[in-house]
């Protein structure tokens, strides 16, 4: 894998750091792992992670060897452990990725999101504040909390991109979740100083996605020769950001940004649904010479709408790029390629993950 790292320091440019890690076993905070200790081989990582259905020990394989590389299976809810964690690795930056991220099972069931996503961030702001503050407040100590463009809600086509004064307006209950964890993190830096960061990303993809989301998901059909769900008329409209920015910009913030602040990361990619598709379909057919039904695009099949589902997003990334100097490299012409290309030579990774207990949330959603 390549990043974009143009605009961060190098490992020999400063101290090593010892970090947890949260929700590094998921498709984000691996790619993150995977970044982070290629590019800072001396500082110590601790992944904490309760492997729900989303986290994927295989993610991580390639680091089972690595010296400063510890895998912890655990709840963030759990204080004891990260307690425990953050005395015995003497830790001071926690990266926070976990959540429950899938916004179609939040609507089939959102206490999972509310327990993980609130009272989860809570549980790890209050582990580390009280951590921070028995070592006498460090000025070095970083929470970065990884959050959503989907807490600004939804935009008319016409409106600029979300900035990081956009007033909040979630409105699934995975929003709403990630927006009542944002605001903990807020009132952290607020009322005790702690040296929080926040970052509210648009759509990533790339290697290690979950087959639940949209670009896996079309990618895995049209290998099996199955509909391609498309929701409501296909007009909805995303940021896409590839996987690899995404790393590179949270380097960024954490060794440049400044505490208390948040910065918003877009792809500068708004792609309509139906394009999006209609492009994956495309690859497919140059790339994968045995697909069962081609061309791909005659697998199109409009579905029944996300109920609630926001019709647009983007990000107004200006704050990042003038104040610390960060821009996505991928377009979504270029990081689709690749990522097709990745799940074309990844099938044992995803092939287990169409479980029976797969199947039936599938079932579930697509009836
Ligand atoms: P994911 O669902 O792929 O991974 C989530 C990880 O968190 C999994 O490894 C899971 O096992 C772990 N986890 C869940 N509950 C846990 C708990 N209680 N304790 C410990 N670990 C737990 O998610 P993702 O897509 O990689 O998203 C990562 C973060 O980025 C989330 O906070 C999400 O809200 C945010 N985000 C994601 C996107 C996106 O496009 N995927 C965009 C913006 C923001
Ligand atoms: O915007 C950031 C968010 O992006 C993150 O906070 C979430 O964690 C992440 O899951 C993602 O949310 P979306 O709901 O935008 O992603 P998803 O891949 O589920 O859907 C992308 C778009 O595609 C959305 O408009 C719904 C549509 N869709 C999705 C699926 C799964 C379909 O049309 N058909 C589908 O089968």
């Amino acid at each position: 894998m390549t990043f974009n790292s143009s605009s961060v320091p190098t490992s020999a440019d400063r101290a090593p750091r010892r970090l947890i890690i949260t929700g590094g076993a998921g498709f984000i905070g691996s790619n993150f792992v995977h970044y982070w200790c290629q590019k800072y081989p001396s500082d110590r990582v601790v992944v904490l992670d309760a492997l729900t259905y989303a986290g994927n020990l295989n993610n991580l394989a390639a680091l089972e060897n690595h010296p400063s590389f510890r895998f912890v299976k655990g709840d963030i809810c759990d204080r004891a452990t990260v307690d425990a964690l953050l005395r015995d690795e003497s830790i001071d930056t926690i990266v926070h990725f976990a959540a429950e991220s899938h916004v179609d099972r939040s609507i089939l069931g959102p206490a999972a999101f509310v327990h993980t996503n609130v009272v989860g961030t809570f549980t790890l702001l209050e582990a580390f504040r009280q951590h921070w503050q028995s070592h006498g407040q460090p000025s070095y100590y970083r929470f970065h909390h990884i959050s959503t463009d989907e807490v600004y809600g939804s935009l008319g086509p016409d409106d600029p991109g979300f900035s990081e004064t956009t007033p909040y307006m979630p409105n699934s209950p995975y929003s709403a979740s990630k927006a009542g964890s944002d605001h903990l993190v807020r009132a952290y830096h607020h009322t005790y100083g702690l040296p929080t960061l926040m970052t509210n990303c648009s759509n990533n993809y790339g290697p290690y996605h979950f087959p639940e989301k949209l670009i896996p998901l079309m990618c895995i059909n049209i290998l099996m020769g199955k509909p391609l769900p498309v929701y409501g008329d296909g007009q909805n409209i995303r940021d896409w950001l590839y996987v690899g920015d995404h790393c590179s910009a949270v380097d960024t913030v954490i060794h440049r940004g400044t505490p208390g602040e948040t910065y918003n990361i877009g792809g500068n990619n708004e792609v309509k649904n139906i394009d999006l598709v209609h492009m994956l379909c495309d690859l497919m057919d140059e790339l994968a010479p045995e697909l069962p039904v081609r061309p791909a695009r005659k697998l199109i099949t409009f579905v029944k709408d996300r109920p609630g589902h926001d019709r647009r997003y983007a990000i107004d990334a200006t704050k990042i790029r003038t104040e610390l100097g960060w821009t996505p490299a991928e377009t979504v012409a270029g990081g689709l390629r690749r990522t097709v290309e990745w799940y074309l030579a990844n099938r044992d990774w995803w092939q287990p993950l169409l479980s029976e207990e797969y199947q039936a949330y599938y079932r579930q959603v697509y009836a």
